[in-house]
């Protein structure tokens, strides 16, 4: 059986819209291989492709994949300079017109270098009127900081007399947040073995299902994907209510 063949069997229609993936592993696939860490995270870039044309061919909308946290400044700087070039290097090189992949980002971009930030603009520009899949760039995202954004905002309106309290729901507060406008996480995948969420998403997971792999991310190929949604088909979903 083809690849293709046996994705398509071994899927129902019920496909997520939004996949979120905390891509967590590069650094211990290496440290495995006697390899520098770095080594890990060119590896683990080339997957995110993988994923992206793994969801468009089945149908999930969007992609939202943690690149770096918030808290990732406390790595060495070397590691740091590294990802990053990573991402510049990404950003630049990858034919993402050619897949009709839509570009955004999420995260505080205003800190980032001069290079990294004016690529990012370049590919966002790029890619605005694509209309398949939406991979979603989490850099330098941390959601309690979004969290507190949000509320100083919020905080400003209610000062100048622009909202009342009374007015403030659910709405109104994720209209602050990042994600705005993308489709509600049906699906997050942590990849590495650790079952956590490290300060992301945590108020759009809500509700959300989880599914936490082993697989260090170098090795979460296009069939590993298909496996958490496999594993997302099986779980019965209830938001509080009962069975259907
Ligand atoms: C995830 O892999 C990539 C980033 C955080 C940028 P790690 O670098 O955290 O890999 P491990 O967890 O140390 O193996
Ligand atoms: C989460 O991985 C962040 C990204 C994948 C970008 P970490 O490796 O930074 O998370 P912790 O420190 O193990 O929680
Ligand atoms: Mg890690």
């Amino acid at each position: 059986m083809s690849l293709n063949e046996y994705i398509f069997k071994s899927l129902d229609s019920n496909i997520p819209k939004h996949v979120a993936l905390i891509m967590d592993g590069n650094g211990r696939w290496a440290t495995l291989r006697g390899l520098d860490r770095s080594k890990g995270h060119q590896e683990g870039v080339k997957r995110i492709s993988d994923v992206v044309r793994t969801a468009d061919k089945i149908g999930v909308k969007a992609i939202t994949i943690f690149a770096f946290s918030t808290e990732n400044w406390s790595r060495p700087q070397k590691e740091i300079d590294e990802i990053f070039a990573l991402v510049r290097k990404y950003l630049k090189e990858e034919r993402f017109n050619e897949d009709n992949v839509k570009i955004t980002f999420m995260g505080d971009h205003s800190i980032l270098d001069e290079d990294t930030r004016k690529t990012i603009q370049e590919v966002r520009e790029k890619t605005s009127g694509n209309t398949g899949t939406i991979l979603n760039i989490a850099l330098n995202y941390g959601s309690k900081e979004e969290t507190l954004n949000a509320i100083k905002t919020i905080s400003k309106d209610y000062k100048n007399g622009k909202i009342d309290i009374e007015e403030l729901d659910y709405n109104r507060v994720e209209n602050h947040l990042m994600s705005k406008g993308l489709p509600d996480i049906d699906l997050m995948v942590r990849t590495g073995g650790e079952k956590r969420l490290s300060n992301f998403l945590l108020w759009q997971l809500a509700y959300s299902e989880l599914h936490f792999t082993p697989v260090y991310w170098p090795d979460y190929n296009e069939l590993e994907f298909i496996n958490s949604i496999k594993e997302y088909q099986k779980r019965e979903r209830r938001f509080g209510g009962l069975k259907l």
